[in-house]
This record gives C-alpha cells, structure tokens and sequence, in this order.
C-alpha cells in the first residue's frame, strides 16, 4: 500500500474525530509532507477531507468510495498491482490515456473519473458524464495482432461490462450490437474503444477502450433530448468502486478467453439478433433482419429477398414495434 491508501486508511478508522497531520505521521513513519501530499492527493481523487486549524484532519464524504484505494480493494489479488488512477474532473478518459499511453504507459493501466467535461462517444459525439452518479473509465492494452484487435476490445467490453453488471448488482443487462448496453430498453452504457497502429510493424500500438456507465443519473438529470434512449442500471447496493474493478477484472480475464468463446456468450446476450433493424449506408437506410453476428463480431443482416450482407461497422436502430418485445 502507498502512504495515500495508508492515510486514507486510518481517516477511515478514525472518522468520528480529528487527527491531526503528526499523529498520523508518527502512526505510519513518515514526514508530515508527506501526509500533507498524500491528502493532497486524495482530495484530488474526490475526498472531501476537512482540516481544522491546528486540530487536524478528518474525512467528510469520499467520492462515494470511488478512490485508487477502494477500487483495489475490490479487485482479485491478480490484479491488484495494475497501473490504475482515479481522477475527479478531466476531459476525458480516453484522450488523458492515448496521451499516457503515447508516453509509454504499460499494458493493463487504467484511469477512471469522477466527471468528465469533454467525454467523448462514437462518431464524433459527446458522452454525458455528470459527477457522482456514472463511472468513467479507460483501459490501455498492448495486444498483439492488427486492428481487428480494436473490435474485439469493444465486444470484450461489452461483455465484462454484462458479467460484471450481474456480479456485483445482480442486474440482466443485454448488449446492442457492437457498443452499448441496454437495462430494461435503456442505454445504460457506452463503449469507445480508439487504436494507434504501428505502421513499422503493422500491427497494433496500443488499444483504449472506454467505458461509461449511468449508474444512478435519474431521467429527469439527462439531458432533455436523451431521455428516450438514456437510463441508468440498477446498483442494489454495490458501490461504483466494486462495478469498476468487476469491469476491470471481467476485462482483462477476456484478454484470454478463445474468440469463439467470447462471440458465444455476446451473441447469448445480444438484444438485436432474430429483430427487424434498421440502418443507414451511403445516405440510403435500410431495413432488415439482424441474422447473426459472425466470428469476427459484424453483423450479418438479412433482407427481404433473403440476401445477406455483413455490416462491420455503424449504428442500428431495432424498430420500434420489435423494443417492445
Ligand atoms: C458511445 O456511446 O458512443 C460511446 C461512449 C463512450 C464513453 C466513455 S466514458 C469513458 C471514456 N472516455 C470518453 O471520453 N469516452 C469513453
């Protein structure tokens, strides 16, 4: 543990009174700078950690528990150890972990916010990320192979988000083909995965698959134009904390479940295949029905007439009649 878990620590055990900057550095060895820096840090995490003049430090409220310390505490020992950082306000996640990652930050780091004021979905739309009531998070792999890789990263991801979604709140979510995830008809959660290619070698640099979730964000907080289609999951209980490291860790186990393993359990838990879909190419938009969803993770789509065509990438629209199902 660092000196931040370590003074978070003992602010938890002692939250019904001040300790003040020298007791806690007599309690673990260190400098009072350094307990000044580690509360620095975790109020930069969303503590709210109050501190009387001369009387000393107590802590408030905490980021509902969404700090390093407590999403590690969630997470199995395996990955314990994980590059992981917890911060309340940035513009978004993706683009502070491709600059991270640019730097030379390794495989397996994550970066989870508090709120985002710039958070960023597909196809050049913004993503809603108020404060307090969704989890925000990116995840930095290093695979092997090509840009195929940036698919699976999502569909990986949509499926360690369903897993998790059901271990730690007990909640049946289904997944929308290729990014979302949808709890009682309402998209509850976006996946942006973004990869920088390697041109010496081809092959791929780095992936960031992004990942939001509304957690408790109520319909009347959305903005009025996503109302429709946004919702928010059910968390029974479970802290944000413990639905990041479920996420976390569902997601990285996937990095070794065989491919056809993985499209498997999507294709179990997919909310558009046998439903009449609609979809836009070339400014035409079609109508029809989602067959299948192929080793690869497209889409294969059946017209009319019976001739298929597989789609590898763009949105779909169930049909309105076929939701209700
Ligand atoms: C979509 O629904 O179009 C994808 C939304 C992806 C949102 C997540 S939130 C964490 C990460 N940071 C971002 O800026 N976007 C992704």
């Amino acid at each position: 543990m660092s000196t931040k878990d370590d003074v978070l620590d003992i602010l938890k055990k002692n939250s019904d009174r001040e300790m003040s900057g020298q007791q806690i550095a007599d309690a673990l060895g260190v400098s009072r700078a350094a307990v000044w820096k580690a509360v620095t840090a975790l109020r930069d995490e969303g503590f709210e950690i109050e501190a009387a003049t001369k009387r000393g430090y107590v802590l408030r409220g905490g980021a509902d528990d969404l700090s390093v310390s407590e999403v590690r505490r969630c997470l199995p020992e395996k990955y314990r150890e994980i590059n992981l950082e917890v911060k309340k306000s940035v513009d978004s996640t993706n683009t502070r972990l491709k600059a991270a990652a640019a730097g030379g930050a390794p495989s397996e780091s994550v970066l989870i916010a508090l709120t985002q004021t710039a958070g960023r979905g597909r196809q050049g739309r913004s993503f809603y990320s108020p404060p307090h009531t969704g989890l925000y998070m990116s995840i930095l792999l290093r695979p092997e192979g090509d840009v195929s890789e940036a698919q699976l990263a999502t569909i990986r991801a949509a499926v360690a988000v369903r897993r998790a979604l059901f271990t730690a709140a007990g909640v049946e979510s289904e997944i929308k083909w290729v990014n979302d995830v949808y709890y009682k008809k309402k998209k509850v959660c976006g996946i942006l995965t973004e990869a920088a290619m390697d041109f010496e070698s081809g092959g791929v640099d780095y992936l960031v698959t992004g990942i939001g979730i509304n957690c408790t964000t109520k319909e009347s907080q959305f903005p009025e134009e996503m109302r429709d289609v946004a919702g928010s999951v059910e968390l029974h209980g479970a802290s944000r904390a413990q639905l990041a490291a479920a996420v976390i860790s569902e997601f990285l186990k996937l990095q070794s479940t065989p491919r056809r393993e993985l499209i498997d359990e999507y294709r179990r838990h997919s909310m558009i295949i046998g439903k009449k879909i609609s979809f836009e190419r070339g400014g035409i938009t079609y109508t029809a029905l989602a067959a299948d969803i192929n080793e690869s993770g497209n889409l294969v789509v059946r017209f009319p007439d019976g001739s298929e065509q597989t789609l590898n990438s763009g949105e779909v629209h169930i049909l309105k009649d076929f939701l209700k199902e």
